[in-house]
């Protein structure tokens, strides 16, 4: 998909701006609609709608049947032949379900969400679609907030490397991709859902900006507008966004599509008084297309005759609708009914599996009860309803899943053990959600008679998504009373979690013997977890997102400032140990909560494997740096273990002084390397002045001299370090 400005400017040229010159207004305000589908058929309002030139795109039709007769109708019967952007929401796959994006972030390997996303796009395209509403890259710190699970998590680097590597699988496979959604959307103020969110400049364009900018110099074909109120100004009406940012300072050359009826809630939020008013502000922020809502049809053009808007403005915007769909090729195709998807479905299984297994995060492993051995087990005990599932396991955003290609857990658990131990399952619960307890008798029955039991507890898929938000986040239900009642048989408990977002585990934690955080897996859920109970790999997934202790702590990350009283264990008394009648200033003063001190329960980067991984040795190549030089950092990895298993070697850098408060540590570099029991392998990270660069206190992008603090470990806790100078 071309990006270059040499090869847009001559679409321009040859395409775009010729085919501007013929067309009327009520074909470029067209141009800037998009209808939805009909899910199937195609009414006779929507082919005259697209035969007079009414409709750019049509989203969420699936059918390739009627997608090719939208495109017939659009290429063939209308007066200038303008092909349709076929829109739709692939946000994890479309037949072929991967792990949620927060899943796949888990994995923290850019090449294996690439290859998700390539297969995700061939797939689509079978069914005439040629954009999808994905990656969705809004920061998320927030774990209450439902749409975490479409996210990569908290930290801008990960979420800009594993935005780009989506963006490049999607595009370099046929279809245009979005990202999404701009920007600030991830802040909702107490994590719900289309709510509020306040960011002062230098945190939006220091945290909430980098991924869309990153994905922006990648070439993304377009972006969306959020449904968020972004300090005061909604982000679908927002000029400083769309015009400032997006334009003017990143020369972005893509389009700009609403989400679904923001710009009509432009008047909901109370930014506008009407429609009229909601278009016109859309329209002067710069927001190309609009989705589903009416307000470009309904009153560009008599805003235009008043000449409150200009048709340069509009000529404008329509100019980045026709280079977006000429970028994707649409002009040279032929629109024919689904191509077939070349028998992939087995790759794309085991591209399913892969990516499922690497993104599963093991927590806790006492006593190294995992791996299973099936040699010493005469039965297993499988309890809990997603143990089974084939649909919860998807996750949210599966529209296109198709379930029939699910594997479950048990289903795996039970292959792999036939004929070796016997397998004993026990729902237990209807829901994630029941609160009846009736179950139970039959779990520890079959705890009993086990040597060991596999728990798969958590949320279900509707539990997390858009809308979806939680203010308490124990496992829903009575899933607790159902750990705590098997705890007290005795036999070791093997949690293993789906959920759409970190979970507060403190209730059941000390409880089992082992957790391993599958997230919601996709459609090879039980191949990945099978391989991973059992050790046919080790589990090498590494924390996306910080894990709360209590719903109390929230808002927790790990690149947090440093604040002027840091907590440290000497600084902080829990509530349980205070003295009676304490002196008020006795407790220890710093940023610490009496009920919950300062630590998360689990911190960003964390995951366990089944053997030990030591860092030794780090050296850097200079002790400082001008800014035409670039730094290499070695450190030798060895796999002190018995176990070969994969590692993702972390690299966080602090910038000890600046023009304002900088993060206590960021993540600038990660790595994932193989290694066999006794390997040691030197690793390499470079860190280049441009990495170090962030927005000042005028909101100018700059890198300032001064010394720097690095650390390079298995998670955001890493303990080896050095420091180096920036003259
Ligand atoms: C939804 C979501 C957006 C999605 C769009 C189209 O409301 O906010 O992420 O792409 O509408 O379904």
């Amino acid at each position: 998909m071309p990006e270059h400005p040499a090869s847009l400017n001559s679409l321009k040229q040859s395409l775009v701006n010729p085919l501007l010159e013929q067309m009327t207004l009520p074909e470029k305000i067209g141009q800037m609609c998009q209808v939805n589908g009909a899910g199937g058929w195609v009414p006779e309002d929507l082919a005259e709608a697209v035969r007079n030139g009414q409709v750019g795109s049509v989203i969420n039709e699936v059918d390739a049947e009627t997608v090719a007769s939208l495109q017939k109708i659009a290429v063939e019967e209308s007066r200038l032949g303008i092909p349709l952007l076929i829109g739709r929401d692939v946000i994890h796959g479309f037949k072929t379900i991967f792990p949620i994006p927060l899943g796949q972030a888990a994995s923290w390997n850019p090449e294996l969400v690439e290859q998700a996303a390539g297969i995700a796009a061939i797939e689509a395209a079978c069914a005439g679609i040629n954009w999808t509403f994905s990656p969705m890259i809004d920061i998320s710190r927030d774990p209450r907030w439902g749409r975490i699970a479409e996210s990569f998590g908290e930290d801008p680097h990960l979420t800009s490397e594993l935005g780009t590597a989506m963006v490049r699988g999607y595009q370099d496979n046929g279809i245009g991709a979005c990202a999404k959604h701009f920007a600030g959307y991830g802040a909702s103020q107490s994590g719900r859902d289309y709510f509020t969110t306040e960011i002062p400049e230098n945190e939006l364009r220091n945290v909430y900006l980098e991924p869309f900018r990153a994905v922006a110099k990648a070439g993304v074909a377009s972006f969306m507008t959020g449904f968020n109120d972004l300090n005061g100004v909604p982000a679908s009406g927002n000029e400083f966004l769309l015009q400032q940012v997006l334009r003017e300072e990143w020369q972005y050359p893509g389009m700009v599509v609403s989400d679904w009826e923001s710009i009509s809630q432009l008047t909901t939020h109370g930014f506008t008084a009407d429609d009229r008013e909601a278009a016109f502000e859309a329209l002067n922020a710069g927001v190309d297309m609009e989705m589903v809502s009416r307000t470009y049809a309904d009153h560009l053009a008599s805003l235009l005759e008043e000449g409150r808007l200009s048709i340069a403005k509009i000529d404008a915007m329509v100019a980045n609708i026709l280079l977006t769909k000429a970028r994707l090729g649409l002009f040279d195709q032929t629109f024919t009914a689904s191509v077939s998807e070349g028998g992939k479905q087995e790759l794309a299984l085991e591209q399913a599996r892969q990516l499922a297994a690497q993104s599963c995060v093991l927590l806790k492993n006492n006593g190294q009860c995992l791996p299973l051995r099936p040699q010493q087990l005469k039965s297993l005990a499988v309890i809990g309803q997603l143990a089974d599932d084939g649909y919860e396991q998807l996750g949210t955003w599966i529209f296109d899943g198709d379930e029939r290609l699910s594997e479950t857990p048990l289903q795996s658990i039970r292959a792999h053990l036939d004929g070796v131990a016997e397998v004993r399952y026990a729902k237990a619960l209807e829901t994630s959600r029941s609160q009846d307890q009736s179950g139970f008798d039959d779990a520890v029955s079959v705890v009993e008679q086990a040597q060991a039991a596999v728990l798969f507890l958590g949320e279900e898929s509707i539990l997390s998504g858009e809308a979806h938000c939680r203010a308490d986040l124990d496992l829903p239900g009575c899933q607790a009373a159902l750990v705590e009642r098997l705890s007290r048989i005795g036999k070791p408990l093997i949690l293993v979690v789906m959920a759409g977002r970190p979970l507060t585990l403190a209730p059941v934690l000390e409880q089992v013997d082992a957790v391993l955080y599958a997230w919601h897996p996709g459609s090879m859920a039980g191949p990945a977890i099978s391989d991973l109970l059992f050790g046919l790999q080790s589990p090498s997934g590494k924390l996306p997102v910080t894990f709360p202790k209590v719903v109390g702590q929230i808002p927790i990350f790990y690149n947090h400032k440093h604040g002027g009283r840091p907590p440290s264990p000497e600084t902080v008394v829990h509530i349980d140990e205070i003295p009676v009648r304490a002196k008020q200033t006795s407790l220890g003063m710093s940023a610490f909560h009496l009920d919950a001190g300062y630590q998360p329960q689990f911190p960003f980067g964390f995951g366990l494997s089944y053997t030990r991984f030591d860092y030794r040795h780090l050296s850097l190549s200079h002790t400082e740096i001008t800014a035409d030089q670039s730094l290499t950092i070695e450190v030798e990895l060895e796999n002190s273990g018995d176990v070969a298993a994969e590692e993702v070697s972390q690299l966080y850098v602090r910038d000890l002084v600046g023009s304002v408060t900088r993060p206590v540590k960021e993540l600038k570099g990660f790595q994932r390397n193989r290694l066999l029991p006794g390997d040691v392998k030197t690793l390499q990270f470079t860190l280049t002045p441009e990495d170090l660069a962030f927005y000042d206190r005028k909101q100018q992008r700059l890198v300032e001299p001064g010394r720097f603090q690095i650390w390079v470990g298995g998670d955001s806790d890493a303990e080896l370090t050095a420091e180096f100078e920036l003259k």
